[in-house]
């Protein structure tokens, strides 16, 4: 295998080597898929989504050289335009070699999404991109999804962060789409979110165009003893030893959230500590807050006081299942219970309090969670 610098990815993905475990969801997707079903992937934020995804496409790959893989995350589109712009960019030019019919799709495609080419007022260098018409993109997105089906081959599109389309203005998008994903039998997608709420909602309630149209696939914290043997390795590859009990309290300070304990992973990896035991934890978790010092205190700048104090007092309880009873508001000085349901919905639209399924809270991030604890 390829030795990274850190086998302890905080962006992106690489490939099986430093990936640990999710074998039973791989699975559980990449039979659904090749079953012809369309996937749903829910899980909070940061949790491994994305890189399942990546993981998933690189195993069907591997097994069939001949399947097409196309990934999306359309966080940063805010219309219809932008998402067909994103999906055509992914997939144009990929499949034209698989016949004159589709080059021939292709190039209808190509011509009414207008391509433009600008200079980078910065590099110089010559910038490519696509463009589509408003009353053009339901029309754009069936042709693109045409050129997929009659490829011949099979395709699989995931679409990350699927929930974005919710804030579209066309409100019709969700019944488009499934209205004409429904129909493919060479294209398969996997819908991804981590906005849980609207995810089930989009996915599970009746009177939804997706319902019940895919199945669902949910991902939690990677099994602890799993996570400490696959981290291990890397450690032991450099003579030095992560001890279990070690290893068990830096995924317990985070609560088993991949992305910090990646993290956290990757700053001891670049300790120079031997043997690495909790008191070495502590001090890289106190490096990781520091990094993140000026950030938080630039977030806390930009909320309200109210804002700041509930997200202080949810930190200190760890979890809280009342927010407007009254010991809760009584030992942390909180205002009405009206003002603070008013605040804790922002916080939550915002992201930065959690509304788990089992209707608590928490605090989104675990280090902003830990620093609120320290201030
Ligand atoms: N099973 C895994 N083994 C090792 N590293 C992982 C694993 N899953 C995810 N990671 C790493 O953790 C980080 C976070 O994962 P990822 O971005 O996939 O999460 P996500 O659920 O998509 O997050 P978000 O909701 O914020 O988009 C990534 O850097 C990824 O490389
Ligand atoms: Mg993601």
């Amino acid at each position: 295998m390829k030795e990274l610098n850190n086998p302890f990815l905080t962006i992106g993905y690489q490939s099986p080597d430093y990936f640990c475990d999710r074998n039973a969801e791989s699975k559980q997707i990449i039979q659904n898929l090749q079953g012809g079903n369309n996937v749903t992937l829910i899980s909070p934020r940061r949790l491994g989504k994305s890189a399942l995804i990546k993981h998933v496409f690189y195993q069907m790959k591997q097994h069939d050289p001949s399947v097409f893989c196309f990934y999306m995350d359309i966080y940063p589109t805010k219309n219809l335009e932008q998402f067909v712009q994103l999906f055509a960019k992914e997939v144009l030019g990929k499949l034209e070699s698989e016949g004159e019919k589709v080059l021939k799709k292709a190039l209808t495609i190509f011509q009414s999404l207008r391509p433009v080419i600008s200079i980078d007022p910065y590099s110089g260098s010559p910038e490519f991109s696509l463009s589509v018409e408003s009353s053009m993109a339901q029309q754009s997105l069936e042709s693109i999804l045409d050129y997929l089906e009659s490829s011949g081959k099979r395709c699989y599109v995931a679409i990350d962060e699927f929930q974005q389309i919710l804030s579209y203005d066309d409100k019709n998008t969700e019944a488009f789409l499934r209205s004409k994903v429904q129909f493919l039998q060479n294209v398969c997608f996997i819908f991804a979110g981590s906005e849980q709420h609207l995810m089930s909602e989009m996915f599970m309630s009746p009177e939804r165009p997706f319902y019940r149209s895919t199945s669902t696939v949910e991902i939690h914290e990677i099994d602890k003893e799993v996570y400490g043997q696959f981290a291990n390795r890397f450690f032991l590859a450099k003579d030095r030893t992560l001890t279990r009990e070690a290893f068990d309290y830096l995924y317990d300070q985070v609560d088993g959230q991949t992305w910090f304990v990646q993290k956290l992973l990757s700053l001891l990896y670049f300790s120079d500590d031997k043997l690495i035991d909790k008191a070495c934890v502590n001090r890289i978790v106190d490096l990781a807050l520091q990094e993140q010092d000026s950030s938080f205190k630039y977030l806390c700048h930009h909320l309200s006081q109210n804002q700041v104090s509930l997200l202080h007092a949810i930190a200190m309880e760890g979890r809280v299942y009342q927010p407007y009873g009254k010991d809760f508001i009584r030992k942390y000085r909180l205002s009405t219970p009206s003002s603070l349901k008013a605040t804790l919905k922002t916080l939550v639209e915002q992201q930065l309090v959690y509304s788990c399924l089992d209707n608590s809270f928490i605090v989104y991030d675990r280090f902003f969670h830990m620093w609120l604890r320290r201030m």
